[in-house]
């Protein structure tokens, strides 16, 4: 682990811690049943703001190959994932036109979700995935993945083997990458002079004012608003095309990015001015936020006590990086959730990190639902609560725990 002494965007040294949340083990880190008598490493989660560029960031970063080698997330484990993944693919071919055979590659691709649909307009495609477990899985499912990290030196490997694409992916990378400047310097080596570099970033403004907090853990390093991205794009000679404020992930930005842009469009500048009016420039919002955060905590705490005291049993219902931010911070183990239960085969019949919680499929839950599931998936809560209307009619119910942790 380093700890960073300037602003990832701007080098400014003069940065505003306003959170602490740990320390705090890694939250993808799903352990084994024989791992669970080992004790595991846990790492401070400090959050800062620059008041220069306007970029919230973590002050400690951990190396990307303990965090990424081996992950435990799949793209195509989440229905709603991949319907937004799809509907991504044809808006850009609707608004871009890229003719059949053109080169589109992803960054940070996983298991091809996303790519596999530009396969079906007969697209060249070709994934770059970290992750040698989830880049295997892409391969083996037919969509080309370089298992490696995207780099500068990456990038003009890429570009004399296949040539320049005209599209360039990365959906929820720019937060990830230890280094983004070598990432954005190979994203301008190796985008066509006409193409597009497409990416969507969780939104600032919408973590702040849906106290979002469990978005916050070691794999994301920033956190961003519109107006540090136009300063980090200028950096490398290109501008936004365009952004969309969209749902995804609790709110998040979809962005178009294009060399040689150097006006700002009127999509980017009516955010600036939601910027301006949630206030993220000012230390006051990010101290509130803190505070929001604690109340959370407490009141969430004393809801479930209550519960368990009238003698509800309780399960966690997903088990997202983010749901094991929030069981850690907020102290919530087995004396509480009997087990929490996912999609993803690779968490099933592991245990949370930290607290320690059995991870079980789905069937568990309706084998064994519990009185109240505590929703920690909420970025799917309208899916899961649709999903879920049998559990519900039979008098089950779900507690969400952001903004305000409520029963619906
Ligand atoms: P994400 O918020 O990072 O996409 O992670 C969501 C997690 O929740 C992922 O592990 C899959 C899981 N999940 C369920 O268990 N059930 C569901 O219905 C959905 C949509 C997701």
């Amino acid at each position: 682990m380093t700890t960073r002494l300037a602003c990832h965007i701007c080098q400014n040294k003069k940065l505003h811690k306003f959170l602490s949340l740990g320390p705090i083990p890694l939250a993808n880190s799903f352990l084994q049943q024989d791992q669970l008598s080992v004790s595991e490493p846990y790492y401070p989660l400090d959050v800062c703001y620059c008041s220069n560029c306007g970029l919230v960031q973590l002050a400690q970063v951990i190396a990307p190959e303990i965090l990424f080698k081996n992950y435990a997330y799949l793209t195509g484990t989440s229905e709603p994932m991949k319907a937004h993944f799809a509907g991504l693919a044809e808006d850009i071919i609707k608004k871009f036109s890229p003719p059949s055979g053109a080169l589109v590659i992803d960054i940070g691709s996983n298991d091809g979700t996303l790519l596999q649909n530009f396969q079906r307009y007969n697209m060249r495609v070709l994934g770059i995935e970290p992750a040698t477990n989830v880049a295997k899985l892409a391969s083996l499912r037919g969509t080309e993945t370089l298992n490696d990290f995207f780099n500068e030196s990456l990038a003009h490997k890429i570009c004399s083997e296949k040539g320049q694409p005209r599209i360039i992916l990365a959906t929820n990378v720019l937060a990830h990458v230890a280094d983004l400047e070598s990432l954005l310097r190979g994203v301008n080596r190796l985008l066509a002079s006409d193409g597009v570099f497409v990416i969507e970033v969780p939104y600032l403004v919408d973590m702040l004012s849906k106290v979002e907090f469990d978005t916050i853990y070691h794999e994301h390093l920033r956190y961003f608003a519109v107006r540090p991205l136009v300063t980090l794009f200028s950096k490398f000679d290109m501008g936004i095309a365009d952004v969309e404020h969209i749902s995804v992930h609790g709110g998040s930005l979809r962005v178009y990015v294009q060399k040689f842009i150097h006006s700002l469009p009127s999509s980017v500048t009516e955010l600036l001015d939601l910027e301006t009016e949630a206030k993220i420039d000012s230390l006051e919002t990010y101290q509130k936020f803190a505070e929001d955060i604690s109340r959370i905590k407490e009141e969430l705490l004393s809801l479930l006590k209550a519960l368990k005291n009238q003698g509800a049993k309780i399960a966690g219902y997903g088990a997202p990086a983010k749901g094991n931010i929030l069981l850690n911070y907020c102290q919530i183990g087995m004396d509480i959730l009997d087990y929490v239960t996912d999609t993803t085969p690779f968490k099933q019949g592991r245990y949370t990190p930290g607290m320690h919680i059995p991870v079980f499929p789905e069937s568990h839950f309706h084998e064994f639902p519990p009185d109240y599931a505590l929703l920690l998936a909420w970025n799917y809560a309208d899916e899961i609560l649709r999903e879920e209307e049998r559990y519900r009619q039979a008098g089950g119910r779900f507690i969400v725990p952001i903004p305000r942790p409520q029963i619906v």
